[in-house]
């Protein structure tokens, strides 16, 4: 019937979904649905609480998807989270509110994708974003910002908690980190990312409460009266017209929902936003993949990509902890970001050229590792193109997060850009079932090597004060674990039994020129298809130094903005 009937269907109400969903909205001629497999949390305390950071782990609003064995990690499994709820994945996470270094985004055009280029991102980060300038007590405990990085009418309310760390830790940190050469950093939303910085987060200051995709681009809107969403529903596989002769031409998306199986038609488009572990293997139970995967499964090839699901680029994140000499009230929101300079020092050339001479091998395992659906070429410019960004542009090395809380203190970092590259492919024609995730943590040396250099910095700057005098017994990893001056191999020993995932994976249906591994175009549409794109965070080509959001919700925006010029005049 004409329910089931839309204009735009899009698959997946998260971080990037609703926000296409609402700007595609706004052009009333049309009508918009989002199928969503989870449900709404707007009551859920788990998401809303500020403080509640890891609450929704393992509940009904975390997918908690597990990895393959981890070869070269210590053999385990690891677990990936995100979110199955509307507003997906920004309804549990972190919150924390970081862009990218300019040069990052520069790359995505150099590479060929013509249009996408931090000025021209940097009109849509601030299209998003509603910047809530901060009271002189949170200015008193660290607050601080260049207006002209914000936006002040965006849906996306961006600012500090209310409740923030003591005012005495910030300058300690800095003081800190001016002995080891770091420099403070006022506001790192201007592509300018390194040094130390209070950042901000999606919260809603006033009221206290997590600002998510769904809190900012839908619940205000829901009223639309040609704006549906329909959860608690599966999308299982996009349907295409019959005589699709030169391009795929997507009629609708298969869906299992309340009333069991159906069909969701399209009348213009299928966009994909399930994430970036969820949409290519959408493309591929679709038929849009590497025929030798479709053919194990006996989907026949609409498209014949062999790089869809590949291309998969996660952080490993690993921590420390100490006892606090200091009781610690608030929410902290510290980050150190030093450059590779800044952990290296005077060695810093002599680790540039090692890792150089390395790119080579580790290219072309990593086409071996694809069976050669990844060209090694393709693969060695990426990441002579990554090694320039972290060794001649000097983008952040790590990101060190600090965690003063109560009477410990604490600290998270993860190295922000691996060589490892890694996969994700159906594992059976079932929509409900699992795709096979494979990130390959640790794949090469430098990644790992990069987690014990940098475990070395952090140790260096709690031993040095004030930082030094306000923390007591280091509890982990610890003087018995891993003692001072410990070789090499004791500190990967530890890196290997205790990192988690960051939960930062992108990659897996690139926005690149299809020679060069490319699974969508510059206007984010998929190779051979008529009418079906991907937005979300599977069409980020390289990994980012920031966290993931504040630069989804810009790719969305933008993305929005390429598909409403094709509709309206
Ligand atoms: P997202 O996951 O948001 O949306 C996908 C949606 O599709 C989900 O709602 C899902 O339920 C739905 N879906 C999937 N398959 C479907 C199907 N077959 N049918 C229907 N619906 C389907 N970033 C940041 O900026 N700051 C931070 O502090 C953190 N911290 C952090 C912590 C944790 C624990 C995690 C897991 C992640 C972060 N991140 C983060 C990362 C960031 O939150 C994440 O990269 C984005 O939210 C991903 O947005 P997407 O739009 O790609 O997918």
């Amino acid at each position: 019937g004409s329910a089931s009937r839309y204009d735009f269907v899009i698959v997946g109400g998260g971080t990037s979904g609703l926000v296409v969903a609402n700007r595609l909205s706004e052009m009333e001629g049309f009508t918009v649905a989002v199928i969503e497999a989870g449900d709404s949390v707007l009551n859920n305390a788990n998401v809303s609480a500020v403080t509640g950071y890891g609450q929704a782990f393992g509940t009904e609003i975390d997918w908690a998807y597990e990895t393959e064995d981890q070869t070269y990690a210590g053999g385990s499994k690891q677990i990936i989270r995100a979110g199955k709820a509307i507003g997906g994945t920004s309804t549990i996470n972190g919150m924390t509110h970081t862009r990218a270094q300019k040069v990052q985004i520069d790359a995505w055009e150099h590479v060929g994708n013509e249009g996408w280029n931090w000025n021209n991102l940097f009109t849509y980060y601030k299209k998003s974003e509603e910047f809530q300038v901060p009271t002189s007590e949170q200015v008193a405990r660290g607050a601080d910002y260049y207006i002209a990085y914000h936006g002040e009418h965006g849906p996306l309310k961006v600012g500090w908690p209310r409740e923030m760390t003591n005012s005495s830790v910030l300058p300690q940190l800095d003081e800190t980190f001016q002995q080891l050469g770091l420099p403070y950093n006022r506001d790192c939303n201007g592509g300018s990312m390194v040094g130390l910085t209070a950042h901000p987060n999606t919260v809603d200051s006033e009221a206290n409460l997590r600002h998510d995709a769904a809190r900012a681009y839908y619940w205000p809107y829901q009223h639309r009266p040609n704006l549906k969403i329909i959860s608690n529903t599966s999308a299982n596989k996009i349907i295409w017209e019959s005589d699709s002769s030169n391009e795929a031409v997507a009629v609708g998306v298969e869906v299992t929902g309340v009333n069991g199986v159906e069909t969701i038609y399209a009348s213009k488009e299928v966009i994909l936003s399930a994430g970036s572990l969820r949409s290519p293997m959408l493309l591929e139970l679709s038929g849009i993949g590497n025929p030798n995967i479709l053919r194990q499964f006996d989907i026949p090839v609409q498209v014949n990509i062999s790089t869809v699901g590949e291309n998969l680029q996660d952080q490993t994140n690993n921590g420390f902890s100490y006892e606090g000499n200091d009781i610690w009230l608030g929410s902290p929101t510290f980050s150190a970001l030093p450059s590779a300079d800044d952990i290296f020092g005077e060695n810093v050339s002599t680790i540039a050229s090692d890792v150089n001479s390395s790119l080579a091998e580790y290219a072309k395992r990593v086409s071996e590792h694809s069976n050669g659906a990844v060209q090694e070429g393709n693969v060695l410019a990426a990441f002579q193109l990554q090694h320039d960004q972290i060794f001649k542009s000097q983008v952040p090395y790590a990101e060190i997060v600090f965690l003063p809380i109560g009477n410990s203190f604490s600290s998270e970092y993860w190295p922000l850009l691996p060589f490892s590259r890694g996969s994700v492919h159906i594992n059976s024609t079932d929509g409900s079932q699992p795709p096979s995730i494979n990130p390959n943590y640790f794949m090469f040396g430098q990644d790992l090597n990069a987690h014990a250099d940098v475990a070395r910095y952090i140790r260096n700057a709690f031993s040095t004060p004030p930082l030094r005098t306000i923390v007591g017994e280091e509890l982990a990893p610890g003087q018995k674990h891993v003692p001072e001056n410990a070789s090499d191999s004791i500190w990967e020993g530890w890196v290997k039994s205790k990192y988690r995932s960051n939960f930062h994976p992108v990659g897996t249906a690139s926005m690149l020129p299809r020679d060069k591994g490319g699974v969508v175009d510059a206007e984010l549409k998929v190779y051979g298809t008529k009418n079906v794109r991907v937005v979300d965070a599977s069409v980020l080509p390289f990994q980012l130094c920031g966290h993931l959001t504040s630069t989804l919700y810009a790719v969305a925006e933008r993305a929005s903005d390429l598909i409403k010029k094709r509709y309206i005049f």
